[in-house]
């Protein structure tokens, strides 16, 4: 039997311990333990008292019946491109995001596009009232789309409502830390309410059939609050990133049972509401200082889809005893292996220089192909060599100094040629691209070929 008495629940991780202490074990944050009642067995699940038998059920083959349910389309292309091809029926998503950056926007969007299409869909909120979240409508021109609203908080009232009538295509509920359930004895907010309100509505959802989407708040340091449990028992989580200065939007996928979780979606923040970015490139490379040092142009791929955009970098003599690495939209880790290798193998000394590192636009690069597109920004903002106008960038820099291929590389090109480049500097190693889409292909095998390269464009000084 478990003890009984009070507990005390980690509101980051959901770790339950029977005493209070300053720091959690589990995940290392301090002060985050609430003392919180028991949380209530999960209803209709069994005593432990051992008198109650199991049901005897049958087992199937994995070899079956399945049928493929037809996929929910929002006809948001960039949203329905992350989703996997549309929302499926009876599976749960959360969506997390900063405040502001535009969820409910998203949200509300999605839902009229789908009202408008004739399928019953449902919005409630817990954080907005329902005049507010008309009002959102209004300026969208999205007013007049048939969506059924409703600002209730309570999730035993909430699925009460949602049973009656027409079953709903799709339950939007903004924001899973408003809900709370009557089951459990704990402050809405906490880590048990948010939890059993989640077990609730995910019940609702694969019993039902219909498509459920929980918005999530997310913490300062980019964890979905609450518990890391509400992610595990959702088919998929989506995360809704932007830097507050840029209008652009990025949905990205980070678990999905049901597609890939590499795609991106692009939106713009407009005053109607999110518009789709179907060429991403060319937001991000916008306002492109291409005479300066320091700038180089990197050829990504976001999932299927190639992105374009420009990597800075600052390289400059230090103050202070322990020069600054600061990276924006990059590996912290990775540059310094980057750096290491151009203080090893190209020669290069950066030991009394700060070293800033920025991905234009506050896209945020996750792949090892950019490590040449660094290293090219590095070694020309160090000699104050101006890179080769219109050319683009990929490749994995090995600690050996080697530079290796990477995946796509075909598409990267096209996207580049696409986009008005005239050059590519890229492994030597490889496939063979022909002609290379008309681009001129540079290709280098070494970090001291491509520093050589570049440091022979360096105004005459002395390179240090
Ligand atoms: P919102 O969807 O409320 O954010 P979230 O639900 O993630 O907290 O969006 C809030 C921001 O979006 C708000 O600061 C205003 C801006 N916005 C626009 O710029 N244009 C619009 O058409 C709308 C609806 C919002
Ligand atoms: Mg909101």
């Amino acid at each position: 039997m478990a003890k009984r008495g009070p507990t005390y629940t980690c509101q980051a991780c959901g770790a339950v311990y029977h005493r209070w202490q300053g720091k959690c074990d589990a995940c290392g944050t301090w002060s985050s333990l609430t003392e919180e009642a028991q949380a209530a067995p999960v209803p209709g699940a069994r005593g432990s008292s051992g008198k109650a038998r199991g049901r005897v059920f049958a087992l199937e083959t994995l070899k079956g019946e399945t049928q493929d349910a037809p996929r929910i389309v929002s006809r948001i292309g960039e949203l329905d491109r992350v989703t996997g091809g549309g929302f499926v029926p009876g599976s749960v998503l959360l969506i997390g995001g900063d405040p502001g950056i535009g969820k409910s926007t998203l949200l509300m969007q999605a839902c009229a596009a789908l009202a408008n299409s004739g399928q019953r869909v449902v919005y409630v909120s817990g954080e907005e009232s329902t005049g507010q979240v008309r009002l959102r409508a209004e300026r969208m021109g999205l007013a007049d789309a048939p969506v059924d609203l409703a600002a209730e908080t309570n999730v035993e009232d909430i699925i009460a409502t949602l049973g009656q009538g027409q079953r709903p295509a799709l339950v939007v509920i903004d924001s899973i830390q408003t809900m709370w359930s009557g089951e459990v004895e704990s402050a809405p907010g906490t880590v048990t309410q948010v939890r059993g309100s989640a077990q609730s509505l995910i019940r609702y959802a694969k019993t039902s059939g219909a498509c459920l989407i929980l918005v999530g708040h997310v913490t300062k340091d980019g964890q979905i609050a609450g518990p890391r449990v509400v992610e595990h028992m959702v088919d998929a989580v989506l995360s809704f990133e932007g830097e507050g200065a840029h209008s652009f939007r990025v949905l990205r996928g980070q678990k999905n049972r049901f597609g890939a979780t590499d795609e991106i979606g692009v939106f713009e923040m407009t005053g109607k509401g999110l518009s789709e970015v179907s060429n991403p490139s060319a937001l991000f490379l916008a306002g492109r200082d291409q005479a300066a040092p320091g700038a180089a142009v990197f050829a990504g791929v976001e999932g299927t889809r190639p992105v374009l955009v420009e990597i800075q970098a600052l390289v400059s003599p230090t103050s202070l005893g322990t020069p600054r690495r600061a990276v924006v939209g990059w590996e912290n880790s990775r540059l310094a292996m980057v750096l290491a290798v151009l203080e090893t193998h190209g020669g290069l000394r950066l030991g009394q220089h700060d070293v800033y590192l920025n991905v234009a636009g506050g896209l945020r690069v996750n792949e090892p192909a950019a490590d040449i597109a660094v290293a090219a920004a590095l070694v020309s903002s160090l000699t104050g060599a101006i890179l080769p106008n219109e050319s683009v960038y990929f490749g994995e820099v090995a600690l050996s100094g080697a530079i290796r291929p990477v995946s796509v590389a075909a598409a990267r090109l096209r996207e580049a040629a696409k986009l008005g480049f005239g050059a590519a500097f890229l492994p030597s190693g490889g496939a063979d691209f022909g002609d290379g889409g008309g681009l001129n292909l540079r290709r280098f095998g070494h970090v001291t070929e491509l520093v050589a390269d570049i440091a022979a464009r360096a105004p005459r000084r002395d390179v240090k």
